[in-house]
């Protein structure tokens, strides 16, 4: 069995104990905000290799540096620019990865061979309660196998991961639901690599003119953004998207349907779950209803297709990654 322990506030005793394991190479899988992270000591290769390995994660796909703060990220930075220097002020901690110029300080595994390293301030007093017990960056993809559904609780990790992490901080449900956006700062004109809970409008208030994700949407035409893979965050069962009320007639395995906003009349057999009109309400809902709808043992889960519009880009890109053609 793994272990798990309860760890709700920045002195649960369990954050010591997880220190001590990150310490001496181990795996411990934590809460953020957004997802559960699986963490391994930033600055220890052989540690980092674990992750990849628990994950069955690519070697081409680097992984988030996790830090308790701004003096924590700017030694792992070749440069620091005006523009990281005011989303982290502004959003730190907070849903939102900063891509950068690595420093010769961070190990090539953990960039996956590239230039530049990826990093993020978690809103969460046990993530950050653990970095600063480590006093070392943490390196944290989402908790979960490569490919499969994110973590939204420590009982998903558990079954996603087993064995092959050496502890699970249990702090209940994350809070976004969704991994962070992330930011690619390293270029001319700063780009969405993933969108997120901080949204295009929100960050361009402060940096001016992005290259959002929006038009990228086309699945499977974007290789220069790393991990930024066609199928993603899939659930065992087939999900298709589908404009209101379609996708019911051909009658085959055990189907869901879900709405977002209204239910239209279903057929009988069909089981019926219905999503309220607010992107934000749906982001911090979707990992864990794909999870229970997967466990139901539905063969198809049909879902409406979210509105247009930036509140709901994150939503959008994740259904758009787990309703993906090929199995992981
Ligand atoms: O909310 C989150 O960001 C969660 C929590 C645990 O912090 N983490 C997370 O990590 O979602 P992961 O590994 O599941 O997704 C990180 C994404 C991957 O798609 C990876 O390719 C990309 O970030 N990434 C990491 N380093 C990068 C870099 N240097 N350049 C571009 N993309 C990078
Ligand atoms: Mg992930």
């Amino acid at each position: 069995m793994t272990r798990l322990l309860q760890a709700t506030g920045p002195d649960d005793p369990a954050i010591r104990e997880a220190a001590e394991i990150l310490l001496t190479g181990g795996l411990v899988a934590f809460p953020t905000e957004t997802v559960y992270g699986l963490g391994a000591d930033g600055l220890n290769p052989g540690a980092v290799a674990r992750i990849y390995a628990a994950k069955g994660r690519p070697a081409t796909n680097p992984v988030i540096l996790h830090v308790a703060d701004v003096a924590g990220a700017k030694p792992l930075v070749s440069a620091w620019p005006e523009a990281a220097r005011l989303l982290a002020e502004r959003y730190w901690p907070g849903p939102l990865t900063l891509v950068l110029p690595s420093s010769e300080v961070v190990p090539s595994i953990i960039r996956a061979g590239g230039p530049t390293v990826a990093l993020r301030c978690p809103a969460h007093p046990v993530a950050l309660a653990l970095i600063r017990a480590v006093g070392r960056p943490l390196a944290a993809p989402s908790a979960n196998r490569s490919q499969h559904l994110s973590p939204s609780l420590a009982a998903h990790v558990a079954s996603s991961l087993g064995e092959a992490v050496d502890l699970i901080l249990d702090g209940g449900p994350t809070e976004a639901g969704l991994e962070s956006t992330i930011l690619d700062l390293s270029r001319a004109r700063p780009r969405i690599l993933r969108p997120g809970p901080i949204k295009p409008a929100e960050l361009a208030l402060i940096i001016g003119e992005l290259d959002t994700w929006e038009g990228a949407l086309e699945i499977g035409q974007r290789q220069e953004a790393p991990g930024m893979t066609e199928r993603h965050y899939a659930p065992r069962a087939r999900l298709e998207l589908v404009d209101r009320g379609r996708g019911l007639s051909s009658a085959s395995g055990s189907r869901v349907y879900v709405g977002i906003g209204a239910l239209p009349e279903l057929p009988a057999g069909v089981r019926g779950v219905l999503l309220p009109l607010d992107a934000e309400a749906v982001g911090t809902r979707l990992y864990a209803l794909l999870h229970e709808l997967d466990e139901a043992g539905f063969d198809r889960i049909v879902m409406e297709r979210p509105p247009e519009g930036e509140a709901w880009l994150a939503v959008r890109d994740r259904l758009q990654r787990a309703s993906a053609k090929g199995r992981p």
